[in-house]
């Protein structure tokens, strides 16, 4: 399991990247709306800078914003070129109007990331589409079942047999997506993301993400244990009743 920043704020970023551990960012529209208002090629810009001082060649996704296929062949060309930096992905919704736009960008030798994945079969389809990443989005597929707001859609989709209780299990829906992919050769892996908590992290590798990208706050929860304090705490103690 390789370890994501799903983040696009500068100063974590850096925080993690400067740890080593990390092998890739990803961005969304709505975690760059979280950052102070400035150009989104500036931004992107800056995070580029940063993988190169600390981690030079590791993955980078980039979001279209748009819904309109011509508008996101169009992004995903711009960024390609305005970014020119050659580990980068560009993520793209997943959607039956967009397996078009995948299948083009993948066939022009861009990499895809096809974000917003929440079931099985969006995501072989985006895989069979030529995405080389799919992102299942772990939190959100779990909260699928339980959204109060959602019961309407969740009925209709069950009714006509679109999903059944499985398709709420992101556990389930992570390794069901892995074996199919294993299975069938499929040359695209799966991005975990949309992670909760650390127990999210452990649980979304063990199902079989061959990444798990995960917000930054969650990095210090998923380093440290208490038992670790203890023991460290009692080494030192004791060696410095030694020493004296
Ligand atoms: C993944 O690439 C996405 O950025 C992501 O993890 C979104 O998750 P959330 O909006 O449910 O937290």
């Amino acid at each position: 399991m390789k370890i994501f920043i799903d983040s696009a704020n500068l100063n974590d970023i850096e925080e993690a990247l400067k740890r080593g551990f990390a092998e890739g960012i990803t961005t969304n529209p709505s975690l760059l709306a979280k950052e102070p208002k400035s150009s989104f090629e500036a931004h992107i810009g800056k995070i580029i800078d940063l993988i190169k001082k600390y981690q030079p060649g590791i993955h980078l996704s980039v979001e279209v914003f748009s819904r309109d296929p011509k508008i996101i062949l169009e992004q995903a060309q711009r960024f390609m070129k305005e970014f020119n930096y050659p580990q980068m992905s560009i993520k793209v919704q997943v959607g039956w109007d967009e397996l078009e736009t995948i299948k083009k960008l993948s066939a022009g030798g861009i990499s895809v990331n096809c974000t917003a994945c929440m079931n099985v079969t969006q995501a072989i389809m985006a895989a069979r589409a030529g995405a080389k990443y799919i992102s299942l989005f772990w939190g959100r597929i779990r909260d699928g079942g339980t959204d109060a707001a959602m019961s309407k859609e969740r009925d209709a989709a069950m009714g006509k047999s679109a999903l059944d209780k499985n398709d709420f299990d992101s556990f389930w829906v992570v390794r069901a997506t892995r074996q199919i992919i294993d299975q069938d050769k499929i040359n695209s892996e799966i991005i975990a993301g949309s992670m909760r908590g650390a127990v999210d992290v452990r649980d979304a590798g063990l199902a079989g993400a061959h990444i798990v990208t995960v917000p930054p706050k969650f990095f210090p929860d998923m380093i440290s244990h208490f038992k670790t304090d203890q023991v460290v705490s009692q080494f030192l103690s004791d060696f410095e009743k030694w020493l004296s």
